[in-house]
């Protein structure tokens, strides 16, 4: 990357923050409230706040940059083929937000000509920002952050979001063995999982199911925290349908066990 390219990614990452920021401060305005609510084709639920979150981030990425695109869960895509494409997830976890759950996260992913370069997890319940940019690290609060250095599966904690997706999946029985291996196996993650391997405080996060915009930010964010982010297929991408977090020394091992049938 150029040293003009490396500076913009900068730029981005500081914007890209504070916007998530923003929008973060008015979930919270509605955080746990019993709020009306939709099922959308894939089972999901969605809110007004999802819709009034994503419309002041793409007010807030327009205003300062207006040849960008942007590729919303809630709003779809705005000048595709842009050079700079913003990807946004409003509330990922809308349904731990809308009982209560801190565990919700705003996700904003940024692609320069195709590559993902830029993640941020915002969690704002909790006040957990995770951040990278290419080339930049990644970081917790502004502090650098760092994946883990556990190398036994026996000795792993592994995340992941819903167990009974899971058992449903193409990964089930992968995944059932995944479980019977590790140290640890927990749930309730969403981007979360993603998040607490980025910051080395999980091993391995496991979504069958994942979304453009839950691993636009992911990709960047495990990379630079020194990890890996891929398929169940073991593709880094954020084009698949599935996401894989680890701190890299377990990943071709967990990919294995899921693999298994
Ligand atoms: P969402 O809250 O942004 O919709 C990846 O597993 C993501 O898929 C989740 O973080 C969640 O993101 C969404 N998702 C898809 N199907 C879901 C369901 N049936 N229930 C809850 N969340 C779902
Ligand atoms: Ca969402």
């Amino acid at each position: 990357m150029t040293n003009a390219g490396i500076r913009l990614v900068g730029e981005l990452l500081e914007v890209a923050e504070e916007l998530s920021k923003e929008a973060g401060r008015l979930t919270l305005l509605h955080f746990g409230l019993a709020l009306d609510f939709e099922n959308k084709s894939d089972g999901s639920p969605v809110t007004e706040v999802d819709r009034a979150a994503e419309r002041l981030l793409r007010r807030g990425i327009s205003s300062r940059y207006p040849a960008h695109g942007i590729l919303g869960e809630e709003f779809g895509e705005s000048d595709p083929g842009a050079e700079v494409r913003w990807i946004l997830d409003p509330i990922d976890g809308t349904l731990s937000f809308m009982r209560g759950v801190p565990l919700y996260g705003v996700l904003i992913g940024i692609e320069m000509e195709g590559e993902a370069v830029v993640g941020i997890a915002h969690f704002p319940a909790l006040g957990e920002t995770v951040a990278a940019g290419r080339g930049l690290g990644c970081t917790l609060n502004g502090k650098p952050c760092r994946v883990s250095e556990v190398a036994e599966l026996a000795e792993a904690v592994v995340c992941t979001t819903d167990e009974k997706a899971n058992a449903a999946g193409r990964a089930a029985v992968g995944w059932t063995e995944l479980r019977t291996r590790c140290g640890l196996a927990r749930t309730w993650g969403d981007a979360y999982g993603h998040a607490l391997v980025a910051t080395g405080r999980a091993d391995v996060q496991v979504d069958p199911r994942l979304h453009l915009w839950d691993a636009a930010p992911l990709l960047p964010i495990l990379t630079e925290a020194g990890g890996r982010f891929t398929t169940l297929e073991g593709e880094a991408t954020i084009r698949g349908d599935s996401g894989v977090s680890s701190n890299g020394l377990l990943h071709d091992e967990v990919l294995d066990v899921l693999g298994s049938v």
